[in-house]
């Protein structure tokens, strides 16, 4: 009985020796010795994992009463709506939307203004001196509103062997005033109606035999025609007429069939025409 009496003493001052220095306290008192605790308490970290959660506490006493406070009636008759709260955060942007169709086509506009007068033109050429004796009046004196014709054009590239009534097209233009000429066709077709000078030429190649037969027609009547054939050299001829032609009139060079004609961008074969009088 003593024993445990003196046990549990010596367990208290040590406990209150130990446990305020201490985190985790190994005391080396020895419990023999009454009072005395000099020997130094060591600290012993434990770097255990921490434990689960205790068991929740028991509920706490009830608190005191309050005093009673005063009751207060609202007056809601003096009541005002608060004032307007901030204004919220701007939201997320959306996402892009996907395209509309596409809309059907719309009506047609009106007519546009007339444009504006174009810039003067460039003066023309001086004109030939009159020689004693011939009509010396322009073709604009002559026949008001008359326009002046005139076109010139040659063939860039041979024709070897051509089929029956083979129109030649004249490919590089030279002139073509009034616009009577046609390097697509090959066919002279003037607006204006008058007299004509119309020439053409052509030139065989350089091989024994070789020939062309040519004609100039008008709306498909032969009016003047050239024929050569080679002798092993190039040779060359040229006719010419002069035609009454009106508006729908067509002229044009054809070859008969089997022909071959030489030329190149040296323009060795033209056809050319141009108005010498309007009737
Ligand atoms: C034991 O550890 C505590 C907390 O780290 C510290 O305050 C105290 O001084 C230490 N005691 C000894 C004897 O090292
Ligand atoms: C030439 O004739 C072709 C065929 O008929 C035609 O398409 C073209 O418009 C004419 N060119 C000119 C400048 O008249």
């Amino acid at each position: 009985m003593v024993e445990t009496l003196k046990k549990s003493r010596l367990i208290t001052s040590a406990a209150s020796c130990c446990v305020i220095l201490c985190f985790v306290c190994l005391c080396l008192c020895n419990a023999a010795e009454e009072d005395s605790c000099s020997t130094p308490c060591t600290n012993i970290t434990v770097l255990a994992p921490a434990g689960p959660p205790g068991p929740k506490g028991a509920m706490g006493p009830r608190g005191l009463r309050g005093r009673w406070g005063i009751h207060q009636q609202a007056d809601r008759s003096k009541s005002r709506p608060g004032p307007a709260g901030e204004k919220g955060a701007r939201g997320a942007r959306g996402k892009k939307g996907d395209p509309g169709a596409a809309g059907s086509p719309g009506v047609k506009g009106q007519k546009g203004e007339p444009g504006s007068a174009g810039a003067k033109g460039e003066r023309g050429q001086p004109g030939m001196p009159c020689t004693e004796g011939s009509n010396c009046n322009t073709v604009s004196d002559t026949v008001p509103g008359a326009s002046f014709v005139a076109f010139s054009a040659t063939l860039r590239v041979r024709i070897l062997n051509a089929p029956e009534n083979t129109i030649v097209t004249f490919d590089i233009v030279h002139t073509n005033v009034g616009n009577a000429y046609n390097k697509t066709t090959g066919k002279f077709a003037p607006q204006v109606s008058g007299y004509y000078m119309l020439t053409y030429t052509g030139m065989t190649t350089s091989v024994v035999g070789s020939a062309y037969w040519s004609r100039l027609k008008k709306n498909g009547e032969e009016i003047v025609s050239l024929y050569d054939r080679s002798n092993g050299d190039h040779i060359s001829s040229c006719n010419s007429a002069i035609l009454q032609l009106q508006p729908g009139d067509e002229v044009w060079v054809e070859l008969d069939g089997r022909s071959s004609m030489w030329s190149d961008p040296g323009g060795y074969v033209s056809f050319s025409g141009f108005l010498i009088h309007p009737d």
